[in-house]
């Protein structure tokens, strides 16, 4: 009876060793890398390739190093989507290099869009500093959870999935967003697809189109490439 006991105790004990082992993977892989120290504010003039920016002499660290203006001026919203993402990644603010987060600023002219993307290393979430924003993701499942925001509102967009904002105001728009990714990365599906120079046999396939409508596609996605 006891040698049953502890040699049940000694299964349930493996099993757990092993779910344990299974799962560090996955701990290591749900946001950026933990910081190995204080700060490492990015040296941008350093041209050695790292994961994220090489660390500036901390000695050399002033309190400007963590501050970013960039976000106080509205990109300019005269393109063909009407809308312009200014970001606060780790190239243009390398105070949050190493530290798991960024800011981005989303500006729209009336009817602005920005077009269905996805960021594979960050979770979104945006909070709507004026106007109204038609908003929604799509899960893996092809569910779409989309809902109209209006001033003050804050709307999540899970890591990775396909999502939009689309002004519906009157006026212009504005919106703040955070994201949990020092570089989030952001891919703009029609930009990636139809302005990568895929195969055009790939793409008459995948959309059921024949080669001029492929190619249509491409001249007018070229034309409204929002990405600066
Ligand atoms: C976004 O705004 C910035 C700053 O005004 C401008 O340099 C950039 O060209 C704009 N991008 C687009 C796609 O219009
Ligand atoms: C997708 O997932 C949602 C939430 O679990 C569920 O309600 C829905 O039925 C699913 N749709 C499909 C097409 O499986």
């Amino acid at each position: 009876m006891a040698r049953n006991f502890s040699a049940s105790v000694r299964r349930v004990t493996l099993a757990l060793f092993v779910l344990q082992l299974a799962l560090l993977p996955m701990m290591a892989i749900a946001s950026d890398a933990d910081p190995e120290q204080d700060f490492c504010v990015g040296d941008s003039n350093n041209p050695t390739i790292v994961n994220g920016l090489v660390c500036k002499n901390p000695a050399e660290v002033k309190a400007n190093d963590f501050k970013f203006s960039g976000l106080a001026t509205p990109g300019n919203t005269n393109n063909p989507l009407g809308s312009n993402v200014t970001a606060a990644f780790a190239a243009e603010f390398p105070g949050i290099n190493t530290l798991g987060i960024s800011m981005a600023r989303l500006d729209f002219a009336k009817g602005g869009l920005v077009p269905p993307h996805t960021h594979p290393r960050a979770t979104e979430i945006i909070f709507v500093v004026e106007g109204s924003l038609f908003v929604g993701f799509v899960s893996t499942n092809e569910t779409l959870y989309a809902t109209t925001l209006h001033k003050g509102d804050v709307f999540v967009f899970p890591r990775g999935l396909l999502h939009f904002e689309l002004n519906v105001c009157d006026g212009t728009a504005t919106a703040i967003a955070a994201l949990n990714s020092q570089n989030p990365g952001t891919q703009i599906q029609a930009v990636a697809l139809f302005n990568s120079k895929i195969n055009e046999v790939v793409l008459e396939k995948a959309f059921g189109l024949g080669e001029k409508a492929i190619q249509h596609i491409e001249s007018t996605v070229e034309a409204a490439n929002p990405v600066n």
